[in-house]
């Protein structure tokens, strides 16, 4: 091989590590804008048990909880938080926990490297005294997740601690997922969706009418992308509109299904 060939190919490489390091995941698209955080209804605790921080809104005496997982960005996104009031002025006690324990993704980390010690499943084992805390106040919960929260949220609907699960835009979630889930679980994919994609969201569709045993719903939402229902550009209103369609359809699962 010459010398030109020979460096040809080292210029390949570096251009396709170089590719590697910064290929974009849709998971980090449209970071939280801090200064959108308006008046919250709700506050944030320090010691749920678990050790968890979480901000609760809602009434606290309600039978029916409802914990929202986060997307990679964590609890703070003002996005989130108001979604977590609008729950809750449906009448549920919302808990959205601080599952990174001061440590969401941020543009600073790889979130390939951020990920090996944040993992969904090991959160969703650690969680365990926070539902089992809710359970014993005697209420019935669900679990809503977006993104991260998307596998979180299947991992608990594996579980007796929920009644119900939505997965908005999920990731990390696979085929077999779907084999295990005990609760009625409503899935809510995207069109646009790289991380998820909607082959993937049919995938769990066809996996789910294969049970007979659990209620399910799935729907891909036109025209726009992954994190479409927590992050958005609140400037363009078909962006505002899906969103406010996925928490409809969320708001309307828990309605049914809550008990
Ligand atoms: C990103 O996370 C690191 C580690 O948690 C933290 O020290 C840093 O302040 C964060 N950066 C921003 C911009 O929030
Ligand atoms: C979705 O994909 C369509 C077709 O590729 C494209 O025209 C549109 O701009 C995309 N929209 C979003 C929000 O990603
Ligand atoms: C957000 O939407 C508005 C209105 O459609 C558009 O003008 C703007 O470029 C969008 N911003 C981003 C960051 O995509």
């Amino acid at each position: 091989m010459g010398s030109a060939a020979l460096l040809l190919l080292f210029l390949t490489a570096v251009h396709v590590t170089a590719a590697t390091v910064h290929q974009h995941s849709q998971c980090l698209d449209n970071p939280p804008d801090m200064s959108l955080r308006g008046v919250e209804a709700g506050e944030v605790v320090d010691d749920l048990p678990g050790g968890f921080r979480a901000y609760v809104t809602g009434p606290s005496k309600s039978s029916h909880a409802v914990v929202l997982a986060s997307d990679v960005y964590g609890f703070e996104a003002p996005i989130l938080r108001k979604i977590a009031d609008q729950v809750a002025a449906k009448g549920y006690y919302v808990v959205v926990p601080d599952f990174f324990h001061g440590d969401p993704y941020n543009d600073s980390k790889i979130l390939s490297e951020w990920i090996k010690s944040h993992s969904p499943v090991t959160a969703a084992q650690d969680a365990k005294p926070l539902f089992a805390s809710l359970r014993n106040k005697g209420k019935s919960i669900g679990v809503g997740g977006y993104c991260w929260g998307g596998k979180f949220a299947t991992e608990i609907a594996k579980t007796d601690d929920v009644k119900v699960a939505v997965l908005s835009h999920p990731a990390y979630v696979i085929v077999d997922d779907m084999k295990e889930v005990k609760w009625p679980i409503e899935i809510l994919g995207a069109q646009n969706d790289t991380i998820t994609p909607p082959e993937q969201v049919r995938h769990f569709d066809q996996a789910l009418r294969q049970r007979m045993d659990i209620e399910y719903f799935v729907k891909i939402f036109p025209r726009v992308a992954h994190g479409f229902a927590c992050r958005y550009n609140t400037s363009d209103p078909f962006a505002v509109k899906s969103a406010e369609q996925a928490l409809a359809y969320m708001l309307d699962w828990f309605h049914k299904y809550l008990k």
